[in-house]
């Protein structure tokens, strides 16, 4: 037994470690998980978290010591043994400097960090391999989730390693072409809701018990632990000097919800003195968060979603009471950017080389929003999360470059030849150099 204890974030009932329940059973409100405090001062467990980066002998990418979420145990999940772990090299991403997605997005100390790195390209890895490594030790024979793709996409590849089966409620229709073709060859069970995500989430959330699955969504507290990581690997890569800002694409709010956790604990264990501010952006038609930012969190917003960005296609998000935590004890703010937005920013860190995914661009295209309108100086430390690989949605990508009429301002209009020589040489004297 770890000592770690699931309590309700409502009425604050307590439930051991190993209860398999995701909601509190007195009053429905949603669990959180506290740990005990490490046996250590701050200096020495960043220390050892030092420790554990260096190499280890043996094949790579087979055991916790290769992981960017378990290299953080005692922050996650401290009681798991070792052969416990359903782990596969996840975290440990990448954080990138690029001249040109800082130069549009208007910062000087611009860096990116980029959680399509992750072993099925996105961040829901993290809060995955807790997950299903919980599923393990709570002994579930099944594991479910309603997804926009990503975290179904996870789900079907960490139920796969552990030997689970894998149950996954998606909207028909609504899911990017990269996230469905992984889900379902990974092996899970794939069911295409007529509906959409808020839909889908609720009918998993009422069939959970009905079912007899484990539910995997992010109101699972164990997904939000490992999510969590994502801070403390950023944090270990800055040497736990927050930066100023930290902007993230915001949906269903369980990202929001764990960066405001990982903040609050990394500072009460003195690990950092101070936090960076979150920024949260939402796709302007599937904004209720931002909604509710601008009337100062009185009401709770719902909306009905649409975007381009079909990962945050989200109008009731589940964490929101957290979100609205973490964005206040961060002295954060929420904002939306336009879907034109969004696919222009995506264009510039696709050409710089990055790529990511159309939701995860709308880190970059808020960070630009914020800086035009005053609220990130130029100056600042910008840290710009970007949640998902450019192979997610191929369908996105080349209907910008391909189909969109008037071509959109980075559009890269491919061309078709004939094979020969003399049609090689036209195209590179008459067509545009792409800057
Ligand atoms: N970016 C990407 C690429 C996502 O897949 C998601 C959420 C988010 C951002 C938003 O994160 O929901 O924690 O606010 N995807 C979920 C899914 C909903 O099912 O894959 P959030």
């Amino acid at each position: 037994m770890s000592g770690s204890a699931q309590v309700c974030d409502v009425c604050g009932t307590r439930y051991p470690a190993l209860d398999a329940r995701v909601q509190c059973a007195a009053c429905d409100g949603l669990l959180h998980i506290e740990h005990p405090q490490p046996p250590t001062c701050a200096a020495a467990l960043r220390d050892f978290f030092d420790v554990r980066l260096m190499p280890v002998r043996g094949p790579k990418g087979m055991g916790p010591g290769d992981s960017g979420v378990w290299r953080f145990r005692e922050l996650v999940m401290p009681g798991a043994a070792d052969a416990e772990l359903v782990t596969q090299g996840e975290g440990n991403t990448p954080l990138l400097a690029r001249e040109r997605v800082a130069r549009w997005a208007g910062v000087e100390d611009l860096l990116i960090k980029h959680e399509g790195h992750n072993p099925t390209g996105s961040f829901k890895d993290r809060g995955m391999t807790v997950a299903i490594t919980q599923a393990k030790r709570i002994k579930a024979t099944a594991v479910a989730c309603a997804s926009t793709g990503n975290t179904s996409s996870a789900l079907a590849s960490y139920a796969a390693l552990a030997g689970l089966r894998g149950l996954v409620l998606v909207p028909a229709g609504k899911v990017a072409l990269g996230k469905l073709s992984q889900t379902i060859a990974y092996g899970a069970q794939t069911l295409l809701v007529r509906g959409d995500f808020d839909d889908c989430l609720r009918l998993a959330r009422e069939s959970s018990e009905q079912l007899g699955v484990y539910l995997a969504n992010s109101i699972n507290p164990w997904r939000l632990e490992g999510q969590k990581t994502i801070i403390f690997d950023l944090l270990q890569q800055l040497r736990w000097q927050s930066p100023d800002w930290l902007v993230l694409p915001a949906g269903n709010l369980g990202n929001t919800a764990a960066f405001g956790a990982a903040l609050r604990e990394a500072l009460r264990l003195g690990l950092i003195d101070r936090t960076p501010r979150l920024a949260c952006v939402q796709a302007a038609g599937s904004a209720p968060f931002a909604a509710s930012f601008r009337d100062g969190f009185h009401t709770r917003h719902t909306v009905r979603a649409e975007t381009i960005a079909t990962a945050i296609r989200i109008g009731d998000p589940a964490s929101y009471d957290r979100a609205v935590r973490a964005i206040r004890e961060t002295d954060g703010v929420v904002i939306s950017v336009t879907d034109d937005e969004l696919l222009e920013a995506k264009a510039v860190i696709d050409a710089s080389g990055v790529g990511c995914e159309p939701a995860s661009a709308a880190s970059v295209a808020g960070t630009r929003a914020l800086v035009r309108s005053g609220i990130i100086d130029r100056n600042t430390r910008v840290v710009a999360l970007l949640t998902g690989h450019m192979l997610k949605d191929p369908e996105v990508m080349l209907s910008y470059h391909r189909e969109m009429e008037p071509p959109p301002p980075f559009a890269n209009r491919s061309i078709e030849i004939d094979a020969t020589l003399a049609d090689l040489e036209r195209v590179l004297r008459t067509a545009p150099v792409i800057a």
